[in-house]
């Protein structure tokens, strides 16, 4: 018998959103001391999307949302939660979330935020997920939004070439019984590490949100071992192999990571979804935003196998194993 408690939670529909401006490697070398052949050795990134100056986490979120809504042929009342991954909202409170909820005529139930930083959707999904498998929600839309180009300092040439602004959402929704969904969510996170990539404020501190500080070497290093491993965790628990995996989704932060990850999995490129040269690091939003391009490009089909990996700040590292 299927009970709400046992329900997978099922990807209903993707949506996203990226800002109309485009900043290229060329305009950055403008700004700051640095080269197109620098950024796209180092990391890959050719062009981002950033933000107008009044264009907010909440515009761009609602946008995504609704663009999920809209493709997954649902009304406003069909939600039940709205949970935005984000680390850049418009205000220190209320939540996106709820500016969503509104924005969007979602009538009632949960809004709130997730902070995980570039691990935020992961974070939001293993959340999204319990609701649903525990019958706490029914249809939840998981929006990961940023905009980054808010606290990045655009005189540090060592992170301002690689953040951007954009918005990603799925609707996920209580299944049928069966193989679709998210089959697993592996969630961690190492406070200790908390120094290596962090904002200089915030509004119990300096009464400011800060900019990014970022100790890259040192980050890369972990991003890619951690990523490896939790990718391992979530196979093994599974006991999936890597050759069953049909797409890798994993957060856009660096060319070279990705790589790297993909290569410890032995997994060829051509099995995985990059939109780094074009996004840049738009951290919570970046694999939403990966997902809802290779679902609407056709590369994710339904019943295809989805690895979803990120680490961030924190540090905060998770991945997700969802059949489509
Ligand atoms: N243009 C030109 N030169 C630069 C720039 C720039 N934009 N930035 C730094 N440099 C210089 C440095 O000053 C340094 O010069 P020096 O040798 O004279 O001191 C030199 O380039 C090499 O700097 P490194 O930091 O060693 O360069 P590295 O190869 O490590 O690349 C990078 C830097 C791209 C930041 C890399 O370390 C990285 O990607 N780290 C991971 C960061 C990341 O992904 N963060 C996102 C959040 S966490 C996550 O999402 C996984």
């Amino acid at each position: 018998m299927t009970t709400a408690m046992f329900s997978r939670a099922v990807i209903r529909a993707t949506g996203a959103y990226l800002p109309a401006k485009i900043l290229t490697n060329a305009d950055l070398a403008q700004m700051v001391d640095t080269s197109d052949e620098w950024i796209v050795q180092r990391s890959g990134i050719k062009s981002r999307h950033i933000a107008a100056k009044d264009e907010t986490t909440g515009d761009m979120a609602t946008a995504a949302g609704r663009m999920a809504l809209e493709r997954g042929g649902l009304n406003a009342g069909d939600i039940d939660t709205v949970i935005v991954a984000t680390t850049t909202p418009d205000q220190t409170f209320p939540a996106v979330a709820v500016q969503v909820q509104d924005r969007l005529g979602i009538p009632a139930g949960a809004a709130f935020d997730v902070q995980a930083v570039c691990s935020g959707f992961i974070y939001g999904l293993g959340v999204a997920n319990s609701f649903i498998r525990t019958g706490q929600a029914r249809r939840v839309l998981l929006i990961g939004a940023e905009k980054m180009s808010s606290i990045v300092d655009w005189t540090d040439r060592t992170t301002c070439v690689l953040f951007a602004d954009g918005a990603g959402a799925v609707v996920l929704e209580a299944g049928e019984e069966g193989d679709r969904g998210v089959h697993s969510v592996h969630l961690h996170a190492k406070g200790a590490q908390r120094e290596m990539l962090y904002t200089n404020g915030g509004p119990s501190t300096t009464r400011t949100s800060g900019h990014i500080v970022m100790h890259g070497r040192e980050v890369f290093k972990y991003a890619v071992n951690y990523m490896a491993e939790v990718v391992n965790e979530a196979l093994a628990h599974n006991k999936v192999k890597a050759q069953d995996i049909d797409w890798l989704v994993p957060h856009q932060a660096n060319i070279r990571i990705i790589e790297a990850t993909a290569e410890k999995l032995h997994l060829p490129l051509s099995k995985v979804v990059v939109t780094v040269e074009r996004h840049g690091n738009t951290s919570a939003a970046s694999i939403p935003l990966a997902l809802h391009e290779a679902v609407a490009d056709g590369r994710i089909k339904p019943g295809h196998l989805v690895l979803l990996e990120a680490m961030g700040g924190g540090f905060t590292w998770g991945a997700a194993l969802v059949r489509m």
